[in-house]
């Protein structure tokens, strides 16, 4: 047999597997364990009925012919119209290409941009499938280091430091998953104009825009001094609880989504219909969804934080946006990986190990705030118990 591709050798090599843990947990449920699940980011509200009923009308109505490679014209119109809101400047349905989820848009966005010998600047922590996605195209990752002591906050300085003459791009994700860090107009900038300085794209995660518990949103791509160089990519999975349609978009110059509808072509051969016209109608409605589940996620983060830092061992590093909390246990003397495997054995929770989030996440727990609050206050205090039993141990 001929070999694979480079493609598969590359995502082979890559080191561990960021879900390990949150399969164990899923079969030791399935085997009819009772494991507290605070691992992936799966909303625990229902997909609005009325989205649903649209969707089921659009199908029963025939909206299962063939669509154009960029996605359905009344979809990215409301795009357009989203986002000339937000942005303050006039943007056409050019300037969207629909594709199955952030996640596909995020794969086509770096395959556009990064080849073997470039470069990509990954801020680390990370999101657990951004390094498959870089490794993806051939090029080395770089990651910038997100300190704790500036509360995981991106500094210009060490992006600065980072940037070589092969560095292509910076993978940015605001708000930020696993950390919750929301940055502001100001930080971004202030990144921004590095990578103005020397020439670089961004490409800018911004899945979480709605979850943000007290804040305001910003983005480069609405600031006009940057936003040619900017590709966003986003979707309803997390704002409308959704994330099975799988409907996201990339929204860039028309010059960047000209360039990216032959690989579209290539992958998708068009999105389905009766979706778009489904994110088309929760786009364009008030879906009280988005509000009831940015409420829960701040309230379990608080809920969670205040539990947690009753131990004398555990730092919980509570959240600006988005559906996680991050604890730093380094103070019980194990890895962030070495306590949530031991804490699935011995107390039923099942959180995330920071080590599937990059090494700057290795002595952080990651913990899901998509379960009911009585849940959370279960899984801390058994959190609560396990860490101080550690504790206690010789090392
Ligand atoms: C930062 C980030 N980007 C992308 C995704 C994937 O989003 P989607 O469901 O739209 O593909 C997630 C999902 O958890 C995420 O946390």
């Amino acid at each position: 047999m001929k070999a694979f591709s480079k493609l598969v050798t590359r995502l082979a090599a890559l080191e561990g597997d960021q879900w390990e843990l949150q399969l164990r947990a899923r079969e030791m449920n399935e085997a009819g364990g009772d494991i507290i699940e605070l691992t992936i980011g799966e909303p625990d509200v229902p997909t609005p009925h009325e989205m649903v009923d649209v969707c089921f009308q659009a199908i029963a109505n025939g909206r299962t012919r063939y669509s154009p490679a960029e996605g359905e014209l009344s979809l990215r119109q409301t795009l357009a119209d989203k986002y000339s809101a937000r942005t303050g400047r006039q943007i056409g349905p050019d300037n969207f290409i629909c594709y199955p989820g952030t996640q596909t848009a995020l794969y086509a966005a770096m395959q556009l941009l990064a080849e073997p010998g470039d470069e990509v600047l990954l801020p680390d922590p990370y999101y657990a499938t951004y390094e498959a996605v870089i490794r993806s195209t051939g090029a080395d990752i770089v990651p910038v280091p997100l300190h704790q002591h500036a509360g995981f906050r991106l500094q210009p300085e060490d992006l600065e430091d980072c940037i070589t003459s092969r560095t292509k791009v910076l993978l940015l994700n605001n708000p930020h998953n696993p950390t919750g860090v929301n940055l502001n107009e100001d930080e971004l900038r202030a990144i921004a104009e590095v990578c103005a300085r020397h020439d670089l794209w961004i490409i800018a995660d911004e899945v979480y825009e709605a979850l943000i518990f007290d804040q305001r949103f910003a983005s480069l791509f609405d600031m006009d001094a940057f936003a040619e160089r900017v590709i966003v990519v986003s979707s309803i999975s997390k704002s409308h609880a959704a994330p099975g349609f799988r409907s996201g978009w990339m929204a860039a110059s028309q010059e960047v989504c000209s360039a990216a509808i032959p690989p579209a072509v290539a992958m998708l051969f068009g999105n389905q219909p009766f979706i778009a016209d489904m994110t088309t109608w929760a786009l364009t409605h008030d879906v009280s969804v988005t509000a009831t589940m940015r409420d829960a996620y701040a309230r379990r983060a608080k809920l969670a934080a205040d539990a947690l830092s009753r131990s004398d061992v555990l730092t919980p590093l509570p959240p600006q946006a988005g559906m996680f909390l991050c604890v730093d246990v380094s103070a019980t003397g194990l890895s962030g990986s070495e306590f949530a495997n031991r804490l699935l054995d011995t107390e039923s929770v099942a959180v995330m190990p920071g080590s599937s989030f990059g090494a700057g996440a290795a002595h952080l727990i990651r913990l899901s705030l998509t379960v009911p609050d009585q849940d959370i206050e279960t899984a801390c205090a058994r959190i609560c118990r396990f860490a101080a039993q550690v504790a206690l141990q010789p090392t």
